[in-house]
C-alpha cells in the first residue's frame, strides 16, 4: 500500500489529523491496534479549548459537539467550606471552553472517516517503523495472517504513551523527562444529574476532589487516592461518602448518587519526550508528552500538536514549503511546557501530598488566598485554562 501519510492511532489526534489532511487532498492512512469498540469505550477527558472545538468544525466534525456540548465560562474551586468562582469569560478576554466527552469526539471523527471513506485499520498487530531516519519510511502490521507494508512521505506517531512510535527511535536521541505523583485519581461515571452546572475541583485536607459532568443527565467525579489503593477497595457507597466530605456542605447536601457506570483510577504523572520529530516521524499527543489532568491539558495538548502538524504538510504538499515540518517540534514543545507547567501548577495548589511540610501547605493556603485576590493571577488561570494561543 502506499499512501502520503501514515498515521499511527486511532484516537482523536489521529483521526483528526487524518480527517483534516484528506479534506485538503493529502492521502493518508490510519492504523490501529484496538478495534473500534474498544476505542469508544474508553472514558477520557471532557473538558475541550476553544480551538480545539474550532479545530474540530474546520475538520467538518462540530456539528454535533455545537448541539450537545456545553459551554462553560467559568467554574469553582472549592477550599475551606467555601467555593470560588473562576470568571473565564471575563479573564480571558471573552473565551469559553466545551464541556463535551472525547469518547463522543472520538466518535464523530469516524464517522467523518466513514462518510468520506477513509481508511482506517483496525486490529493491526506487530506495527513496525521502517526507515523513519530517511525520506522514504514505511510502516508494516499485521492483521489476521497477512502482514502488509504502508509506504509513504510522513509517519504520524499519535499512538500514546504506550504507543510503538516513540520507542521506535534510536537511543539516545530523546531527552525524556518525567514527574510522577504520590497519588492517582478514582474517577466515577454516573447516569445522575450533575452537582453544579459548572465544575468544581475541591481543595481538602483528606484529599483533592472534582465535580465534573459529559451532560445534564451523565456526571463524572474524581478524588484523589494513594497509588496502593484498587478499584475493588471502592464501593459506590464509600466513593460517594468520600466524595461528600471532600466538597461544601451544601453541594454534598445537593449531590445526587446512583449506580457507577464506569469506575477506574488513574495515576498522576508529566511526562515530556524531546525532540518530538525524528527524521521522517512526528510526534503528537500522549506519544510525546503526558499531564496530569487537573488543569484538563491531556487532550487539548494533543489537539494543538495536530494543528502545528496540519499546517506544517499543508505547507509541504500545497507550497513545497517545509518550515513548518522543521519548525514543528520546538513551536508543539513551546506549547507542551506550558501546559505541563500548568497542570503542574493547579495539581501542586489542589492535592494534599502525603509528605508535605506545614510549610508547603502554607504555601497552597497561599497560592489560593493570592488567586482570588489578584486580577492578574486571575488572567494567568483563564488564559491557561481557555487554552493559549496556538
Ligand atoms: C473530566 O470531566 O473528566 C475532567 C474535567 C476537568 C479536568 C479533568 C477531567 O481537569
Amino acid at each position: 500500500m502506499k499512501t502520503q501519510v501514515c498515521i499511527i492511532g486511532g484516537g482523536p489526534s489521529g483521526l483528526l489529523l487524518s480527517q483534516l489532511l484528506h479534506l485538503q487532498g493529502i492521502d493518508n492512512v490510519v492504523l490501529e491496534r484496538q478495534s473500534r469498540d474498544y476505542v469508544l469505550g474508553r472514558i477520557r477527558a471532557g473538558v475541550l479549548e476553544h480551538g480545539f472545538a474550532e479545530l474540530m468544525r474546520e475538520a467538518r466534525c462540530g456539528e454535533r459537539m455545537d448541539r450537545e456540548g456545553e459551554i462553560h465560562e467559568g467554574f469553582f474551586i472549592a477550599h475551606d467550606g467555601r467555593m470560588d468562582r473562576v470568571d473565564l469569560h471575563r479573564y480571558s478576554g471573552g473565551s469559553s471552553v466545551v464541556v463535551y466527552g472525547q469518547t463522543e469526539l472520538t466518535r464523530d471523527l469516524y464517522e467523518a472517516r466513514d462518510r468520506m471513506q477513509g481508511t482506517v485499520v483496525h486490529d493491526v498487530q506487530d506495527v513496525q517503523l521502517h526507515d523513519i531516519a530517511g525520506t522514504s519510511p514505511s510502516v508494516s502490521y499485521r492483521k489476521g495472517d497477512e502482514r502488509v507494508r504502508v509506504e509513504c512521505d510522513f509517519v504520524i506517531g499519535a499512538d500514546g504513551f504506550h504507543g510503538v512510535s516513540r520507542k521506535s527511535i534510536p537511543a539516545g536521541v530523546l531527552s525524556e523527562y518525567e514527574k510522577v505523583y504520590p497519588f492517582g485519581w478514582l474517577g466515577v461515571l454516573s447516569r445522575t444529574k450533575p452537582v453544579s452546572p459548572e465544575l468544581i475541583y475541591a481543595r481538602h485536607e483528606r484529599g483533592f476532589a472534582l465535580c465534573s459532568l459529559r451532560s445534564q443527565v451523565l456526571s463524572r467525579y474524581y478524588i484523589q487516592v494513594p497509588l496502593s489503593d484498587k478499584v475493588e477497595d471502592w464501593s459506590d457507597a464509600d466513593f460517594w461518602a468520600e466524595l461528600r466530605r471532600r466538597v461544601p456542605s451544601d453541594v454534598a447536601a445537593r449531590l445526587v448518587t446512583g449506580a457507577s457506570i464506569e469506575k477506574s483510577i488513574a495515576p498522576l504523572r508529566s511526562f515530556v519526550a524531546e525532540p518530538m520529530r525524528y527524521g521522517s516521524l512526528f510526534l503528537a499527543g500522549d506519544a510525546a508528552h503526558i499531564v496530569p489532568p487537573t488543569g484538563a491539558r491531556g487532550l487539548n495538548s494533543a489537539a494543538s500538536d495536530i494543528h502545528y502538524l496540519y499546517h506544517a504538510m499543508l505547507s509541504h504538499y500545497r507550497d513545497g514549503d517545509d518550515s513548518g515540518l522543521d519548525g514543528y517540534s520546538a513551536k508543539a514543545l513551546a506549547r507542551v511546557w506550558k501546559a505541563q507547567r500548568f497542570s503542574w501548577w493547579m495539581t501542586t495548589m489542589l492535592h494534599t501530598f502525603p509528605d508535605s511540610l506545614a510549610y508547603d501547605r502554607k504555601l497552597q493556603d497561599t497560592d489560593l488566598a493570592y488567586l482570588f485576590s489578584s486580577e492578574a493571577a486571575m488572567r494567568s488561570l483563564a488564559e491557561n485554562y481557555v487554552g493559549l494561543p496556538f
